[in-house]
């Protein structure tokens, strides 16, 4: 085991030991704004909103080549950091001999007066140089999505997309590209040298297992721990309610939870992958799943939030949720006694209540691929479109034959203390032809069958039409007569172009 962390920021190996100040639940953020020389990095909201905050971190991929991603540093525990590279937006510019020469993110942004009152200009400059890393032609839609989580009140968002796409067409190296070798070198020599690690101050034990077995015994001594893995929830218990938490399990050194595998009937996620690793490999497998994950926070939270981490918290308004229970996915829980699979529809028990036992982690997430007559969708209804949470959220699936309901699944967020489906609906829709009148029917049902809060987000009465209209929009989308006409309407579209 090891006291202290070690990552590189500005060019150099920096070692940090932790005491009753320096925490090891202190904010990346707030340990940059204690350093005279990162002073660009700011606070906004303190809780993932605003990008005001945004870094970059580089780190290794298991082919020994770096990635680089823009996290939200108010978010991230120091530990966090080990083994890894931070740049801030003072490591961007050069000086060439009395110059100071722009990096091209920074000189497109002046160029296309991407900024005014500079507040959030950093945090901008930082999920722009994450873009400029990654892509080289981004399409609009990607660069609106790297800029979901950075908020600009006074600039306007045009200038700084039109940065965004000029910055990323250049033909250019930058100086992280030619220093890459002399990183690599210096990340490897912390990973050659990294153990476990165990911080231990008068207050606080945090500890980062780096196996699987390690975590297992670990849970198993310290039952009453907080497992963190992005840390994306539990961070806002420092940051917002300012508490301090005595013992923390940090899984994210964990490289067996970050694997996938598939095979011809299912997917198995390991629940430490980030949820932006998760939403690629749904893009083609899972459309439900990436269509829950385009909505999902910001790409900043998404580097970081893990898909254990949001079935760890089990909220009601956690919106991969109801998505897993329309997928029929299951659950690997496992203990130092050995390993158990619950159905995600039997894993939730109450208000942010589990299976979970406190000795028992969450290993991995299994999607069974649905069959062929399958169809899986899901709605999110929320204030904002981008980096919000939901008001309502749903997780559909339905299975027709002949046009009559086989088995469907209605699985809703935010409208109970937990992700419930609407087992009365359910019931009355089996066997049923899947037709207007009895989707209306089924949605009298949901609104018997749920009595949903109102809120800062919304009234009780606004919550149940929601979730009524919810399945009306599936079914339109759904119902194969629905289809056949719009079919018809795509040949007869094909005989009038074949006639001009
Ligand atoms: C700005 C912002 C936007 C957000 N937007 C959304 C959104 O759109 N939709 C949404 O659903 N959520 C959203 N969230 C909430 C959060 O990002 C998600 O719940 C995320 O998936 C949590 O993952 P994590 O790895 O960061 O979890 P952590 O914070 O590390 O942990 C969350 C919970 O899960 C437990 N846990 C973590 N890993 C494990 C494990 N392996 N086994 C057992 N328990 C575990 C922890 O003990 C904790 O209780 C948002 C949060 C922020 C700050
Ligand atoms: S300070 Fe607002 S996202 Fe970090
Ligand atoms: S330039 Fe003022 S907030 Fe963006």
């Amino acid at each position: 085991m090891q006291q202290n962390i070690s990552f590189v920021l500005d060019g150099k190996i920096q070692t940090l030991d932790f005491n009753d100040h320096l925490k090891p639940t202190t904010t990346v953020l707030n340990y940059l704004r204690s350093s005279p020389i990162h002073k660009g990095v700011k606070e906004g909201c303190a809780e993932g909103d605003c990008g005001a905050c945004t870094v970059v971190i580089a780190e290794l991929n298991p082919d020994n080549k770096i990635s680089y991603k823009a996290w939200d540093s108010c978010l991230v525990f120091l530990p966090m950091l080990h083994g890894k590279q931070l740049i801030t937006v003072e490591n961007l510019s050069q000086n060439k001999g009395t110059e100071k020469v722009l990096h091209p993110v920074q000189k497109a942004m002046v160029e296309c007066n991407g900024s005014q009152c500079g507040y959030c200009t950093p945090g901008i400059i930082m999920s722009l140089f994450s873009l400029y890393k990654n892509e080289k032609e981004p399409t609009k839609e990607s660069i609106e999505d790297s800029l979901t989580g950075n908020l600009c009140r006074c600039t306007g968002y045009k200038p700084i997309i039109e940065a965004a796409a000029k910055a990323c067409a250049q033909e250019s190296t930058d100086q992280f590209t030619t220093n890459e070798k002399h990183i690599i070198e210096l990340l490897l020599q912390i990973k050659d040298q990294s153990n476990s690690i165990e911080i231990n101050t008068s207050e606080q034990k945090y500890f980062q297992p780096k196996t699987k077995a390690e975590a297992l015994e670990l849970i198993n001594k310290m039952q009453n721990s907080v497992l963190v893995n992005g840390a994306t929830d539990v961070a806002l218990r420092v940051t917002k309610r300012h508490e301090l938490l005595n013992e923390i399990i940090d899984l994210s050194g964990v490289e067996e939870l970050k694997k996938c595998i598939k095979t011809d009937y299912l997917i198995k996620f390991g629940a430490g992958m980030k949820l932006e690793e998760v939403k690629k490999i749904a893009k083609n497998e899972f459309p439900a799943l990436y269509e829950t994950l385009v909505v999902f926070g910001s790409r900043q939270i998404r580097s970081v939030a893990t898909l254990g981490g949001n079935v760890g918290s089990g909220s009601p308004i956690g919106d991969t949720l109801p998505t897993l229970m329309a997928y029929n996915a299951e659950i690997k829980l496992q203990s130092i006694d050995g390993e158990r699979r619950i159905n995600m529809n039997n894993y939730i028990l109450g208000y942010r209540k589990t299976e979970r036992k406190p000795n028992e982690i969450i290993t991995t997430i299994i999607i069974p691929r649905p069959s062929p007559k399958t169809i899986v969708k899901f709605y999110k209804v929320s204030k904002r479109k981008d980096l919000d949470i939901s008001t309502v959220s749903a997780g559909f699936s339905i299975t027709l034959d002949d046009n009559s309901v086989e088995a469907i699944t209605l699985a809703y967020g935010g409208m109970a203390a937990i992700t419930k489906r609407a087992t009365k609906a359910e019931e009355y829709l089996i066997g049923k032809l899947w037709v207007r009148s009895t989707v209306e029917q089924a949605m009298e049902l949901i609104a018997e069958e749920y009595t949903p809060i109102s809120d800062a987000r919304s009234g009780a009465e606004f919550r149940t039409i929601a979730a009524k209209n919810l399945l009306l929009k599936f079914w339109n989308e759904t119902n194969p007569i629905h289809k056949l006409e719009a079919d018809d309407l795509e040949i007869d579209n094909l005989e009038i172009d074949n006639f001009d």
